[in-house]
């Protein structure tokens, strides 16, 4: 049943060091044109009407949050995050669960780590899901390349190297991203009663959380490039991105 009236809040977690790439800083600090890796990712959720308010989890050690101008929007509060992703989110979702005080609480969870994020898409994300707002639903794309299982041989040098086992349909596959959207109270109670499943990395996201509590989220098909930044080369990547965009915005 449609719901429009239920609150949205986003939790963004901003706690992990992202040691894949290499920097001085924590990855969603780094500079992409005008602004940060995170503070992209928090205006794109902000400049969505319906957000009422972000949370954005934090690591104990965070020394740089203070020079974001984030960081002084009355929308955007912060939460302190744990050793992995699951437990930031939960420590974020707890946060949103005391200040919306409202159980149809609708929550965003959103990688900091995601700068490209077009607020359309979010809107469109959010239209569809709150047609069935139990199930939920998340942005992703659909596998467009060829899929190989690889099994590991050792060639004629003597050293180990991937071959191709076998062709894996893609047809009906899809790559999961962020804004993932449930009920903020309903993926809280999925999450902390899934904790094992998630500590063993059998859960990687919220919608694997909630599938195995058997909801079916949707799958909402992402417009604009919404990678996550990760290695160096998406680094790159976005950042040609942001300058070609701010480049149109000038001209
Ligand atoms: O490392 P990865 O790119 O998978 O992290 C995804 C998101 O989870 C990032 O926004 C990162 O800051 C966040 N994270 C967190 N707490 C951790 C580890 C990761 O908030 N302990």
């Amino acid at each position: 049943m449609s719901d429009p009236h239920s609150p949205i809040w986003a939790v963004v977690p901003a706690a992990g060091s992202g040691t894949r790439l290499p920097s001085a800083y924590p990855k969603q600090y780094l500079q992409l044109g005008d602004s940060c890796i995170l503070q992209r990712a928090i205006d794109a959720l902000l400049a969505v009407e319906a957000v009422q308010g972000v949370v954005v989890v934090l690591s104990a050690r965070d020394s740089l949050w203070h020079k974001l101008p984030a960081s002084t929007n009355s929308k955007v509060t912060t939460a302190v995050g744990g050793a992995t992703r699951a437990e930031s989110v939960t420590a974020g979702l707890e946060t949103v669960c005391s200040l919306a005080q409202d159980e149809s609480t609708m929550v965003l969870v959103h990688d900091a780590a995601r700068a490209l994020t077009a607020s359309s898409d979010i809107r469109r994300l959010i239209e569809r899901v709150m047609l069935s707002p139990e199930q939920g639903g998340l942005l992703a794309t659909r596998v467009q390349d060829t899929l190989k299982r690889a099994v590991k041989s050792i060639n004629q040098a003597g050293s180990s190297a991937n071959t191709i086992a076998a062709t894996v349909s893609r047809d009906d596959l899809w790559h999961a991203q962020t804004p993932q959207m449930f009920r903020a109270s309903r993926l809280l109670a999925t999450l902390k009663e899934n904790q094992q499943l998630v500590a063993s990395g059998e859960i990687t996201d919220e919608a694997c959380a909630m599938e195995k509590a058997g909801y079916s989220p949707a799958l909402v098909e992402a417009l604009a490039p919404n990678f996550k930044i990760t290695h160096g080369r998406d680094l790159d990547m976005a950042l040609a991105l942001v300058t070609l965009l701010e480049k149109d915005q000038r001209e």
